[in-house]
């Protein structure tokens, strides 16, 4: 575990606590973002005395800079088993960008054809399908994973119609993850297509996939660098080249021509007509760099570890009085999900326990819906009037109500100690063993403890005016 520890930066950081002392920072927020490898960051320090603006240069930097991010297009096209020679890898700034191209670029008839996503999914893979196309929810059970059956069902229902299966490989919310292959058949079976987010299950599980042609063949797989330890602002879509290059690009301008005339326009190649003006070369570089290792590492290898995260927590978890697990709480699954694991603590606000564990713990978890409120509403139960009650305070600018919970998740880096920690810490909540007075503000939904700041400005990077000794 150690040995994982040590290849990210800043594992051990310590932070200051409620109690005037300092304490280890348990970070369990990998869900959100995942701190960088240190072999990420070495190198883009190597990167940086040698970078310049790809493609068009022809300096040796230039050239060097446009080698390296290549390199890292085909990188990430092999860690998730695209075939080069029909996939293109389209770098993004993000997993929302790259669903929301996707969304733009893929060829439907608005009249016709219809997106089924899910009741699961994060806001990034909902959103953007309900503004371009007509939007078909499979729906989920009463832990919240996908109902199979329904899928089935409405595939069958609007086979003549629908052009595409949006899925989340794994739930930001539940860990729950997708039999994508599975759901990729039977997509094809109904002449659709399958796009995978794969934001949260990239970093967790080895994603492949698989031949063109195959039934089980994952159309189109979206990424997050900033969630597989490369926050370096980039993600990717990887997709059919051929799709890309039916119809014009979404974003045009510089970079994404092959000649302008007067009235005139022709487009370049993908994935070139893809990526309008100067990229993020760092960023692609980053997630290249991460993918690398994580395949030294062997995906299978971080499975495995982290299930074994899982397998510890939730009997730990399930035993402390007044806290309600979320999804499955079945340690002897812990296969079927990812490190990601929500829960409250009956009688007590999400904003708050994740107040306490953050100032009294030094745990670093989220509370809040998660960018998934369907889902959300779904497992905590709120039925159609208390939703559209909440929704008139939400509108006022009162979130005290909206539904939340509080999430911790893992990354390769976690130990059992990590998980000690957080344990401890919602023991004392639940006995309420509680030091602080937290002041609730309804906007956020928030809680900060009276008189007590943390000196943000102070230990910013950007600090004009590190403090004096006194
Ligand atoms: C399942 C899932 N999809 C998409 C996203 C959006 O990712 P990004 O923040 O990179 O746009 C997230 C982020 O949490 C996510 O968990």
């Amino acid at each position: 575990m150690r040995e994982y520890r040590d290849l990210v930066v800043g594992a051990d950081a310590v932070v200051p606590l409620l109690n005037g002392r300092t304490g280890r920072y348990v970070n369990l927020d990998n869900a959100a973002s995942t701190p960088p490898l240190k072999a990420v960051a070495d190198a883009l320090d190597r990167l940086m005395p040698w970078y310049s603006s790809v493609h068009r240069g022809t300096g040796y930097k230039s050239r060097l800079s446009t080698e390296a991010f290549e390199a890292a297009r085909r990188e990430v096209g092999s860690f998730l088993g695209a075939d080069p020679r029909q996939d293109v890898v389209v770098f993004t700034k993000n997993a929302t960008e790259a669903l929301n191209k996707l969304a733009r670029r893929l060829p439907v008839d608005a009249r016709r054809n219809l997106v089924i996503t899910s009741r699961m999914e994060h806001h990034s893979n909902d959103l953007p399908w309900r503004a371009t196309a007509g939007t078909v929810h499979v729906d989920v059970d009463r832990d919240g994973r996908l109902d199979m059956a329904d899928l089935q069902a409405k595939l069958a229902r609007h086979r003549e119609s629908v052009r595409l299966v949006a899925v989340t490989g794994a739930s930001n919310v539940t860990g729950f993850i997708n039999p994508i292959h599975d759901i990729a058949r039977l997509a094809h079976e109904a002449g659709a297509l399958v796009a995978v987010d794969a934001a949260q299950l990239a970093p967790h599980r080895a994603v492949d996939m698989r031949p063109h042609g195959a039934p089980e063949h994952l159309d189109f797989v979206i990424i997050a660098a900033h969630k597989m330890y490369a926050p370096y602002g980039s993600g990717a879509l990887v997709g059919p080249r051929a799709l890309f290059e039916q119809t014009p690009p979404d974003l045009v301008g510089g970079g994404t021509v092959a000649l302008v005339g007067d009235e005139l326009v022709d487009w370049a190649a993908a994935p070139d007509r893809e990526e309008a003006g100067s990229p993020n070369v760092p960023g692609a570089v980053a997630l290249g760099r991460a993918v690398q290792v994580l395949g030294e590492l062997g995906m299978d290898r971080v499975a495995g570890h982290e299930a074994d995260l899982v397998r510890y927590a939730l009997p730990r978890l399930a035993r402390i009085p007044r806290l309600r697990l979320y999804g499955c709480s079945d340690p002897g699954r812990a296969e079927e999900r990812v490190g990601v694991i929500s829960f409250d603590v009956d009688g007590l606000h999400h904003a708050l326990v994740a107040a306490i564990l953050a100032y009294e713990a030094g745990v670093g978890v989220r509370h809040g819906c998660f960018c998934a409120h369907p889902y959300v509403t779904r497992l905590k139960r709120v039925g159609a009037r208390d939703f559209e009650r909440i929704r008139r305070q939400v509108l006022r600018g009162d979130r005290t109500h909206a539904p939340g919970m509080v999430r911790a998740s893992f990354g390769l880096y976690n130990t059992t100690e990590d998980v000690d920690a957080l344990v401890e810490a919602l023991e004392r909540i639940s006995r309420g063993d509680i030091t602080g007075d937290y002041v609730f503000d309804p906007a956020g939904p928030s809680y900060e403890p009276r008189g007590f700041a943390w000196n943000l400005e102070e230990a910013s990077p950007l600090a004009r005016h590190l403090p004096t000794a006194p």
